[in-house]
């Protein structure tokens, strides 16, 4: 039986990636719906990039819903100097046909945790938690019902990535994290320190393009637009894929590795808003609330990667 999984998204080419390796994997991975939220770009363009990632994956029939607009106590900011104007800059794809879904992301959410069993559906949050954190504060008892949370955000290693203290998705809502973070949810966190090990090197880049697909060149030209900006801040060999990182855990848990932590969100500092405050090594005797990562086997990751995209 495939697990089943609702992807929280702000596309993005990285978290393009990561819901076509949801959709190329039916047999372990079932997606439920995607729901869009505010991010990378604003949500008219994140929830656009959804449906445009669904038929490029030749799944029109994917539910996408649109969700919030902005952070919940915080002006919305957005990464456009990562990720290009419209969010998905790279390939040129056509403007979606598919609908979007009339139901707000939020409602999709709490409706579809009540109808499922207790413990069956897994949130997989690829942007700022803006949307899962709503559900949570409108339908409390949704919360135990969730089976676990898988997400990308935060960093211990390598601080941030949008402020020096800050990775992107947690500064953008440094509120709802803290409700994520506190919600007793069993939590798999891919950090900066894993995803920034992910890299996009040519090589890599080549075995997309090689694959010959539509999906296999646009993944292409999608991480050869977005490596841009890394290259020339980090220096690195490539893209880093951070959001596939959290598909991949679904298939292949066995290609990372990390310690079982208490994670705080620092919402209040002057300079540190957003910092994912992780007891990597042990001092705080704070109870454990998150499986935080910190290696990957990357060449694994773009075996993995590359075979499944090529089934699409
Ligand atoms: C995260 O921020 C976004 O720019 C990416 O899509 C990823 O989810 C990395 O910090
Ligand atoms: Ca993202």
């Amino acid at each position: 039986m495939p697990r089943k999984i609702i992807i929280d998204t702000d596309p993005g080419q990285d978290d393009a990636v990561a819901i076509l390796l949801a959709l190329a994997s039916p047999d372990e991975i079932e997606v439920l719906g995607i729901t869009a939220v505010a991010g990378n770009v604003p949500l008219a363009l994140t929830q656009k990039n959804a449906r445009i990632v669904c038929e490029l994956a030749g799944r029109a029939d994917v539910p996408v819903f649109s969700g919030c607009e902005r952070p919940l106590k915080r002006a919305l900011v957005t990464a456009e100097h990562v990720h290009g104007k419209t969010g998905l800059d790279g390939p040129v794809l056509p403007d979606p046909t598919m609908p979007l879904q009339d139901t707000h992301a939020v409602e999709f959410l709490i409706r579809t945790l009540r109808r499922e069993p207790a413990g069956s559906v897994t949130l997989c949050p690829l942007g700022p938690l803006t949307n899962i954190a709503t559900a949570m504060m409108a339908a409390p008892e949704i919360v135990p019902r969730i089976a676990q949370i898988v997400l990308m955000g935060g960093a211990y290693f390598e601080v941030g990535n949008i402020t020096p203290a800050a990775e992107f998705n947690i500064h953008v809502d440094p509120e709802a994290a803290e409700i994520v973070f506190g919600s007793g949810v069993p939590l798999t966190v891919m950090p900066l320190d894993v995803t920034h090990k992910a890299l996009v090197t040519p090589a890599r880049n080549a075995a997309f393009r090689g694959l010959g697909t539509r999906v296999g060149v646009a993944v292409a030209e999608m991480t050869d637009f977005f490596e841009r900006f890394d290259k020339a801040k980090y220096g690195s060999d490539g893209a880093p894929l951070h959001d596939p990182c959290v598909t991949a855990y679904l298939l292949k848990p066995e290609l990372f590795t990390g310690r079982h932590i208490n994670v705080e969100i620092e919402t209040e500092g002057r300079f540190t808003a957003g910092m994912t405050v992780a007891d990597w090594w042990g001092v705080t005797g704070k109870a454990p609330n998150a499986m935080f990562m910190g290696d990957l086997d990357a060449d694994g990751f773009f075996v993995l990667l590359t075979e499944r995209l090529g089934r699409l």
